[in-house]
């Protein structure tokens, strides 16, 4: 009966997403083995069958966690190293650079920079001549061959903690920005952390001076022009909402605030 309890309780650490130590794994399947037989009643045999049943399963599910951690480990230590490629200009901790004009990219949702560097590669972004930040980093996608890479150091992205980068643009109307922000957040969420079934990017924090460039590049046909751009054109009506650089300004200084 305790060894049951003590299977339901490491089922439920496990659910809560609590790592089982190994030594309380075969602590249990001592004390399953170390019972007498003659202790049990008449319904040992459906008790033993249940134990051994529950037994089953959650070693296979200690040991599939076991390998999605291994997985995700080696990912991690594999984009940790690709990403030295891109720290000089992304900065040491994601956290951006406005001279380099990068953007920050800790904690951004791993599936959209893989979108996004499988945009550069397939010339969906980075490729307008006018376009010259883009152009920057376009052929830099030719140090991740492999989706592989691109996953990697996508994951490794979006694991560093969350940079708050100081505000550098100033003349905002937070409030005008807010409500701005309201059209914004169907997509992009009202925390602005971003929305992965609608394909929209966590901008909460982001560099204000970062999210006015994109703007202007959606509005001026830079960005979100590219037949394959599915996503990126869904940006372009919206910029009817943003008349002019003002509007723009106020609208990514909320969006810098929210973070
Ligand atoms: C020479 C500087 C430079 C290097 C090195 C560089 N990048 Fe970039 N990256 C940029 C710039 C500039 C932009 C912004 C482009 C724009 O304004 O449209 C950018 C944009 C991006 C974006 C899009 C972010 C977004 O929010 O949409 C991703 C993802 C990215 N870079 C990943 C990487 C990775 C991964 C590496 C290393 C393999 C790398 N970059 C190396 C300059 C660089
Ligand atoms: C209909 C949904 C939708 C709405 C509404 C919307 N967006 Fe987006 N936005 C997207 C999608 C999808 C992308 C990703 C584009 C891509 O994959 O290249 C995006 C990308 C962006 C980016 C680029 C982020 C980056 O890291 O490069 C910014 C900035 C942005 N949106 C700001 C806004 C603002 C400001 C508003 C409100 C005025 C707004 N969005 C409204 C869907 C939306």
């Amino acid at each position: 009966m305790d060894t049951i309890k003590i299977f339901i309780a490491s089922f439920a650490a496990l659910a809560l997403g609590i790592g089982l130590p190994v030594s309380i794994l075969s602590m249990v399947g001592d004390s399953a083995s170390e019972e007498p037989v003659a202790a049990h009643a008449p319904s040992h045999n459906e008790h033993a069958a249940g134990e051994n049943y529950l037994k089953a399963a959650l070693e296979s599910t200690v040991r599939a966690r076991g390998l999605a951690m291994a997985h995700l480990q080696e990912q991690l230590d594999h984009g940790k190293a690709l990403y030295q490629n891109c720290f000089v200009c992304h900065g040491a901790q994601g956290e951006g650079n406005l001279v380099l004009k990068s953007p920050a990219l800790a904690a951004q949702e791993s599936w959209y920079i893989l979108s996004q560097l499988q945009k550069y590669k397939n010339g969906v972004r980075g490729k307008h001549p006018e376009d010259l930040e883009g152009m920057m980093m376009a052929p830099l996608v030719a140090l991740l061959p492999q989706t592989s890479d691109m996953e990697a150091v996508s994951t490794y992205l979006s694991s560093l903690p969350f940079q708050k980068i100081p505000a550098q643009l100033s003349g905002a109307d937070m409030d005008a920005g807010k409500a701005l922000y309201v059209a914004c957040a169907a997509c992009h969420s009202a925390t602005g952390l971003g929305n992965p079934d609608l394909k929209s990017p966590a901008i909460a924090g982001q560099a204000d001076w970062y999210v006015v460039s994109q703007l202007k590049k959606f509005k001026g046909g830079i960005r979100g022009y590219h037949a394959d751009d599915v996503e990126g054109k869904q940006m372009v009506p919206m910029m009817a909402l943003l008349p002019d650089e003002q509007a723009m300004v106020n609208v990514a200084t909320y969006i810098h605030s929210l973070r």
